[in-house]
C-alpha cells in the first residue's frame, strides 16, 4: 500500500441514508455510516468498549450506535454517549474514541484517506465521474489477489489475444508494438494496445509506437479509465481489501444517444459485457503467485510489460517519498 493517498474504496450507493455498511479495506475492518441528511462517517469496526462490530449497529441522529450496549460515536469517531453511565454523566469519554478515517465523495464514489496524518489535497479522479452528461452502470467482483495484481492486469496489453480470445482480444493479434507509455502528469500514466497479427515483422519500439484514440489511463493510487471513444468510457477502481483480496469495481459510462433512459440501458448492457471480460481476467490472475507484486520479483519480463514496470517504479517512488518524510 502507498500511504498518504486518497483511495476509491466504495460506491456511494452502497451506504444509504440512515444506514451502516461494514467493509474490509486496507486489511482492516471498518464501518461506513450515513446520517439521515446524507453526511458520511467512517470508523474502525470493533467497538472500544468490548469489541462488538459496529457493522451490526445503527445510525442514531448523527451518531453510530453500537448494537451491544448502545455506546454512540459521532462522525469523527468520538464517543458521545455511554448509556450505562447515564445522560447526566460529565465523564471524559476520550478513552473510548475510535479510529476515524477521513472520507469524501465525488461522482458517487467514496474516497478514504489512507495515511497517518490529516489529508493533503483532494482525490485525483477522471472527469467522467462527475460529468452529468454520462449515464453509467456499476458492477463489482472480488478477486483473491492483492489489488496490485488487478491493476497490473488492466495495464497488460499482451494478454488480450490469449485471455480474451473470444471477446475483446479477437483477431489473433499476438505481436505487440511498443507499447507507448506517457505520463500525462506526475500522477497519471497512459498507454494503449497496439497489437498486430504476427507475420514475421519486427515489433515497433515504444518510441516508434503511438497512443491510440482507444487508450488506457491510470491514476495513482487505484483508478483506471479505458477511453473507448469520447462517448464510451470504462472506469475501474481497484479496492484494496487486504494482502490477498481485492475488489474490482467497474463502471460503464456512455452518452451515446444523449437520452438518459436509453443511455442507462446501454450502460446496463455494457456492464454485462464488462463482467464477461472481467471473469476471463480473474480466472487467470487469481493463479498468479505471489498474490502481491513488487518492483523486482522472480519474473522474466518482455517489452510489452513496460506499462507494468512504469506503474511499479512509480509506486515504489511514492512509497519511498513517504518513507523519507517520516
Ligand atoms: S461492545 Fe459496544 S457498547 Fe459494549
Ligand atoms: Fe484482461
Amino acid at each position: 500500500m502507498i500511504k498518504d493517498q486518497w483511495y476509491a474504496v466504495l460506491s456511494s450507493h452502497q451506504v444509504k441514508n440512515g444506514k451502516v455498511t461494514g467493509a474490509r479495506r486496507f486489511g482492516e475492518d471498518i464501518v461506513f455510516f450515513r446520517t439521515a441528511s446524507g453526511e458520511l462517517g467512517c470508523v474502525g469496526s470493533a467497538c472500544a468498549h468490548r469489541g462488538a462490530s459496529l457493522a451490526k449497529g445503527c445510525v442514531k441522529d448523527k451518531n453510530i450506535q453500537c448494537p451491544f450496549h448502545g455506546i454512540e460515536y459521532d462522525l469523527t469517531g468520538r464517543c458521545v454517549y455511554v448509556p450505562s453511565e447515564g445522560k447526566g454523566s460529565v465523564d471524559d469519554y476520550s478513552r473510548f474514541h475510535m479510529k476515524h478515517y477521513h472520507v469524501c465523495e465525488a461522482g458517487g464514489i467514496v474516497f478514504v484517506w489512507y495515511g497517518d496524518g490529516e489529508p493533503v489535497g483532494e482525490p485525483d479522479y477522471f472527469d467522467v465521474i462527475t460529468d452529468q452528461g454520462f449515464a453509467y452502470d456499476h458492477v463489482e467482483d472480488t478477486w483473491k489477489v492483492d489489488y496490485s495484481r488487478v491493476i497490473e492486469n488492466q495495464l497488460d496489453v499482451s494478454h488480450l489475444p490469449f485471455v480474451h480470445r473470444t471477446t475483446i482480444g479477437r483477431g489473433n493479434k499476438t505481436l505487440c508494438n511498443g507499447p507507448k507509455v506517457i505520463w500525462l502528469n506526475d500522477n497519471t500514466l497512459q498507454t494503449s494496445a497496439n497489437n498486430e497479427v504476427d507475420e514475421g515483422q519486427k515489433p515497433k519500439s515504444s518510441e516508434e509506437s503511438i497512443i491510440k484514440d482507444t487508450n488506457l489511463t491510470f491514476k495513482f493510487p487505484n483508478m483506471w479509465l479505458n477511453h473507448v471513444s469520447d462517448k464510451i468510457m470504462i472506469l475501474a477502481f481497484f479496492i484494496p481489501v487486504d494482502d490477498e483480496n481485492s475488489i474490482i469495481a467497474l463502471r460503464f459510462y456512455n452518452k451515446i444517444t444523449g437520452v438518459k433512459a436509453v443511455d442507462r440501458a446501454i450502460a446496463w448492457l455494457g456492464s454485462r459485457a464488462n463482467k464477461v471480460v472481467e471473469r476471463q481476467d480473474k480466472m487467470i490472475v487469481e493463479t498468479q503467485l505471489p498474490k502481491k507484486t513488487q518492483l523486482r520479483m522472480n519474473e522474466t519480463l518482455v517489452a510489452a510489460d513496460l506499462p507494468i514496470i512504469e506503474y511499479r517504479a512509480k509506486r515504489e517512488k511514492l512509497k519511498g517519498v513517504r518513507d523519507q518524510k517520516k
